[in-house]
């Protein structure tokens, strides 16, 4: 990657880094006017003037997918191709997209231009993406691909602005207004090198046409996707910034920089250039006040730093974020998060006047974000997760409690011997993608390991993360380990939904199954009958919500679970999820059949029409009749298998009568 920073030259000259060489002359940042700019303000001062004193912070940070998060579009930061490329993939008529030199452009249906039928975004908040609820249809069978609305006007704009470059690109195009943006209605899927409609890169209701989100990066993206971010637009609060005359939207670096987790360090550059203080903070090691190391504040207040982005959180109230809109929002590195905003953790603040406030304008608020019991469900929320762990609301010892910090590292360690790219990915410490990662607290567990697992040493199943830390949150269409440390229990499993540890890998085993070995193993009290004696993961994958059914189909393409259950058996319920109405249930599903051994190529497109899925289901079940002999006989009746070895077509109808239609936006 190249950097061009034109706009920092002077100042990066100034504070002592390295000068750099622009690729071709490039207009002065604040000549741009048709998005937000990156301009040097107030204390910050940017990650090129830290380079010089600290080259191999940099390095890493440069390598982290932190710094790619948002990106001015260039031939360097677009991964899709734009030559004269068709994309069908849209929620109405299909977008064609053209290079012009080095800019982007793209022709498509003018979202915000009301056409019959169809509704806008009503609001702009700051604390989460997709807040806006939208025009939800319901029903199954999605419209994907088919225009039911009458023509809306075509548009051309220039693509300005990027979200995203590990796992999907998300395209921000000039309105033409200001620096105001609106949202191409595709995005990029880096991964799998296609385009999907824009709102099915979210589990979202089945049904919804084409959506605006003009306005969202200025006033809600650029939260936790900048550094320093002032939204700068001159509407009164409550309406949309769509409507107004004046949007200044500018943040200190696009991308989440130095200063993002450091706290603005103008100021500590400035007096490390005396080389005397330089020595002799060297010397001390004490720490430097003039800039904030995360790992030196308390559990806490470290894990804040993160939660600033990664947690659920609001605005307390229409002033702050009146505030944040000029000002930037004022928490720094170091602050108590609490004190200027509201962190969403329901078990802790349901009654709290600004939760019931929330909850009154947006009843999903909780329940789109949140499991029964509180635990977060989503992903890039992990910070909600970690503070009902037991390993940090119950350890009174500072050295023994649970922080990012156990596990996570935000730069490379030296001397590691992972490629940049493995770190990255996760930004794990060294080893701790293993049990390492709590055997830092938990020794005796780790020692005594087979005794605990009751599984082989070298097994999955005796993986600490595998059992406390497992699959149950959803996001970027796929799921992530809970970040919240739990085990498992039936009694929990039934109260909330959630699947157990043990049935995300036993998916061919039901939960009476899971409770008398918890009983036998753990001496937990066995569960009284319950559910029908089917497998715990069927049952989900047939009568559950969206969010079980994504869980379950992206359990079903899992390794380890692939080892402890098999695989043939689970061919019909994959081709049963091939048609589910969530367009990301079907994307899961096609993808976890792909990684079995004899569908590497399978030709499957969950956006495509529904007959065509439909004859995707009879391949499936086509090859199905073929492995079928491999099966034991007689058939499992928990895998809804007869004796013979079919699919057990009355009984599975029965359960899938049952599925829980309940619209679900899950808001990651
Ligand atoms: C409350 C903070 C927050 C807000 C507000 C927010 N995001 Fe995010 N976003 C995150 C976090 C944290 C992640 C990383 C999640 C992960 O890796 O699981 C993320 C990841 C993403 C990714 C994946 C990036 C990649 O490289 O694959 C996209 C795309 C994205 N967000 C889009 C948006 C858009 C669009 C908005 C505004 C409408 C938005 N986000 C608002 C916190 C936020
Ligand atoms: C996402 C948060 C984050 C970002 C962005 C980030 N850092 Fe850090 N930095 C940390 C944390 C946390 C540590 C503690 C050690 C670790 O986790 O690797 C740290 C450690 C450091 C240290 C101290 C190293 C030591 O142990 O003595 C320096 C210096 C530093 N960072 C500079 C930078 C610079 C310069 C940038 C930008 C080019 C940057 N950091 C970007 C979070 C961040
Ligand atoms: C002119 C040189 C210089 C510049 C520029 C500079 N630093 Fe430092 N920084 C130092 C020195 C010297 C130390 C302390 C000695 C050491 O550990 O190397 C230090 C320490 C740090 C620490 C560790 C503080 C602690 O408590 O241990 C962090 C974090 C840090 N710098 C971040 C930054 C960031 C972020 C920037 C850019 C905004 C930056 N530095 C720019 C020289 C500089
Ligand atoms: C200013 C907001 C912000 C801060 C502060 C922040 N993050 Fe992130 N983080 C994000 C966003 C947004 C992403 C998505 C980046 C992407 O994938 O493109 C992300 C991605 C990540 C990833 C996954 C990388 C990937 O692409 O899968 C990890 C791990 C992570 N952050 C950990 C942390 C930790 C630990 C801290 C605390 C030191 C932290 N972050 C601080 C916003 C932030
Ligand atoms: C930084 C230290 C630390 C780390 C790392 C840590 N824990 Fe803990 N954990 C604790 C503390 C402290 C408690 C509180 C009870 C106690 O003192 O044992 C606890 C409690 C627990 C409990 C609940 C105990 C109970 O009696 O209900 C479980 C389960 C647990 N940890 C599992 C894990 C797992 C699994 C990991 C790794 C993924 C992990 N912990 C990582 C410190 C830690
Ligand atoms: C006990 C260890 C542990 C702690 C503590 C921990 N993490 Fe993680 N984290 C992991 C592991 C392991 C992964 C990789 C799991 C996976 O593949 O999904 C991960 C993955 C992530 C990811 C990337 C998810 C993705 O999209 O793939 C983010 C973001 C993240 N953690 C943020 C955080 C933040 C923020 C904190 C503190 C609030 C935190 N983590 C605390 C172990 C931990
Ligand atoms: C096969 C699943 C499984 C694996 C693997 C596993 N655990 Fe557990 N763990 C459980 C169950 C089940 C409980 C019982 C919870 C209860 O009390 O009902 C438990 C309880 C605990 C507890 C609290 C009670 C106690 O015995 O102190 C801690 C701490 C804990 N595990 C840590 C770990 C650590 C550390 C590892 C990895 C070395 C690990 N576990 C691996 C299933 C597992
Ligand atoms: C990460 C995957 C994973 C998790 C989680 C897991 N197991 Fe296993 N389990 C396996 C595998 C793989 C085997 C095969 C033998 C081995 O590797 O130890 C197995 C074997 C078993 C067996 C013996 C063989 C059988 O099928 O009857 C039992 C019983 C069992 N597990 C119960 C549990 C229970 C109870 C839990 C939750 C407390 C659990 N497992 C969690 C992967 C897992």
């Amino acid at each position: 990657m190249k950097f061009v920073f034109p706009g920092l030259v002077v100042l990066s000259l100034v504070a002592g880094a390295a000068p750099f060489v622009l690729l071709e002359p490039q207009p002065a940042e604040r000549q741009v006017t048709n998005r937000p700019n990156q301009v040097v303000e107030a204390d910050f001062t940017s990650s090129n003037s830290c380079r010089a004193c600290h080259p191999a912070q940099y390095a890493t940070w440069h390598a982290s997918y932190h710094r790619t998060m948002t990106q001015v579009a260039s031939p360097e930061t677009v991964v899709a191709d734009f030559d004269n490329v068709t994309v069908v993939h849209v929620h109405g008529r299909p977008m064609t997209l053209e290079r012009r030199g080095r800019d982007f452009w793209a022709t498509f249906d003018d979202p915000d231009s009301l056409g019959s039928g169809g509704t806008i975004a009503t609001r702009s908040g700051a604390g989460g993406a997709d807040r806006a609820g939208g025009d939800a249809g319901v029903g199954p069978g999605s419209s994907l691909g088919v225009n039911t609305t009458p023509a809306r006007p075509r548009i051309t704009r220039q693509v300005v602005m990027i979200t995203g470059s590990h796992h999907q690109q998300i395209y921000w195009y000039a309105t033409g207004r200001n620096r105001l943006l609106g949202q191409l209605p595709a995005a990029y899927l880096v991964a799998e090198k296609r385009w999907i409609p824009r709102r099915s890169a979210v589990l979202h209701p089945p049904g919804e046409t084409l959506f605006s989100e003009t306005g969202h990066w200025n006033s809600t993206c650029i939260a936790c996707h900048t550094t320093n971010g002032r939204p700068e637009f001159d509407t009164p609060f409550g309406s949309r910034p769509i409507d107004t005359q004046v949007v200044d939207t500018r943040v200190t670096e696009f991308g989440i920089a130095c200063e993002a987790c450091h706290g603005p360090s103008t100021g500590h550059a400035a007096a490390n250039r005396s080389p005397l203080r330089r020595y002799t903070s060297h010397l001390t090691g004490r720490g430097d006040p003039t800039t904030v190391l995360p790992t030196r504040l308390d559990p806490q207040r470290s894990s804040q730093v993160c939660g600033q982005c990664h947690g659920v959180w609001e605005f307390y109230d229409a002033a702050g974020e009146r505030h944040a809109n000029s000002a930037g929002l004022p928490y720094r590195p170091g602050d108590e998060l609490s004190k200027t905003r509201f962190v969403a953790q329901p078990t802790r603040n349901l009654d709290a006047p600004t939760m019931r406030g929330l909850l009154e304008v947006d009843p999903g608020f909780v329940n789109d974000s949140f499991w029964p019991d509180g635990m977060v469900r989503v992903s890039g929320r992990e910070y909600n997760g970690l503070i009902e762990s037991p390993c940090y609301k119950d350890a009174h010892d500072p050295q023994r409690t649970m922080s990012c910090f156990s596990c996570h590292a935000l730069h490379q360690p030296a001397g590691d011997s992972r490629p940049v790219k493995e770190w990255a990915n996760d930004q794990l410490g060294r080893g701790m993608d293993g049990n390492k990662a709590c055997a830092q607290c938990h020794e005796k567990l780790a020692g005594g390991l087979t005794a605990h697992t009751k599984h082989q040493a070298d097994s999955e199943g005796s993986s600490c993360y595998n059992c406390h830390m497992p699959f149950t949150s959803y996001g970027l269409l796929k799921t992530i380990r809970s970040h919240q440390i739990s085990s498992p229990s039936v009694a929990s499993a039934r109260a909330t939904g959630r699947p157990t540890a043990c049935n995300l890998c036993h998916l061919d085993k039901t939960l009476a199954w899971t409770g008398e070995y918890l009983s036998q193993w753990y001496g937990q009290e066995k569960p009284p009958a319950g559910e029908p004696d089917v497998s715990s993961a069927l049952l989900l994958a047939l009568t559950g919500d969206a969010g079980q059914r994504a869980i379950v189909a992206q359990a079903m393409g899992w390794k380890p679970a692939q080892q402890a259950s098999g695989t043939d058996w689970m061919l019909p319920h994959l081709a049963q999820l091939l048609d589910d109405p969530y367009d990301a249930v079907r994307f899961i599903a096609g993808r976890s059949l792909r990684t079995l051994p004899e569908f590497g190529s399978f030709e499957y497109d969950f956006a495509a029409a529904a007959d065509r899925r439909r004859d995707a289901q009879r391949r499936v079940m086509t090859a199905f009749a073929r492995v079928r002999g491999r099966l034991p006989r007689p058939g499992d009746p928990r895998l809804l298998l007869t004796p013979e070895g079919d699919v057990d077509v009355p009984g599975t109808l029965a359960l899938l009568k049952l599925r829980n239609n309940r619209n679900m936006l899950l808001r990651e």
